[in-house]
């Protein structure tokens, strides 16, 4: 049974999928063991406390210094034992001592099809933006290995999904959550909790 952290700062519905998809037994031999979200307001922290996982918010605003604030977020992950450290919408730079770390074992979720729509800057809805400016036909999600570039890590499992007339970012975000994230996201687990990818690549 692999122990997995998830990462998290605002809504939760990626993190929602995994909960869910733990309890179902779609994912085996995984247990989420603390959700961590850098924003006290995140609702996915309730979500954490509703399916009665351990849920903590280390938020930089609550620490000197940059590197106090990373120390700590490493030190939660050590203290759990944590196997696998599941990024599931944390909009925060991840420190380079937690990518070395914890090499190999930390994963992402972007809602583009790398390399397209991803890097710096590119997160959340205005990555749905620059897929609607730019006028492509299909987008889509992919799960990832986190090294340390911005989304340049190796690509675990991709989806397409199609963009349709009239798509507004919002319209298009839900669509590839639905179509997509949800799925991968647990997919990728699920593979890596079973052997079928192996972790420390
Ligand atoms: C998701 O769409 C995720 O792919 C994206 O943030 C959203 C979080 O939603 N992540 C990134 O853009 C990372 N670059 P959620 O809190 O409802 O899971």
């Amino acid at each position: 049974m692999i122990k997995v952290a998830v990462l998290v700062s605002g809504g939760g519905t990626n993190l929602q999928a995994i909960i869910d998809r733990v309890k179902d037994k779609t994912i085996t031999n995984a247990e989420i063991s603390v959700v961590i979200s850098n924003n006290p307001g995140a609702f996915a922290l309730k979500r954490a406390e509703d399916a009665g996982i351990k849920n903590i918010c280390i938020s930089p605003k609550d620490f000197d210094s940059r590197d106090l604030f990373n120390k700590a977020l490493i030190a939660v992950l050590d203290k759990e034992k944590v196997d696998l450290v599941v990024l599931a919408g944390f909009l925060v730079i991840i420190p380079s001592e937690m990518v070395k770390k914890y090499k190999g074992r930390i994963i992402n979720i972007h809602p583009s099809l790398i390399p397209s729509f991803c890097g710096t800057g590119y997160y959340g809805l205005k990555v749905h933006e620059a897929a609607l400016d730019r006028g492509v036909k299909v987008t889509g999600a992919t799960v990832h290995f986190v090294d340390e570039g911005t989304d340049t890590g190796p690509i675990i499992l991709q989806k397409a999904v199609e963009v349709k007339e009239g798509d507004t970012p919002e319209v298009l975000q839900r669509r590839v959550m639905e179509e997509a994230e949800w799925k991968i996201l647990p997919e990728a687990i699920n593979l890596i909790a079973n052997g079928k990818v192996k972790l420390g690549c």
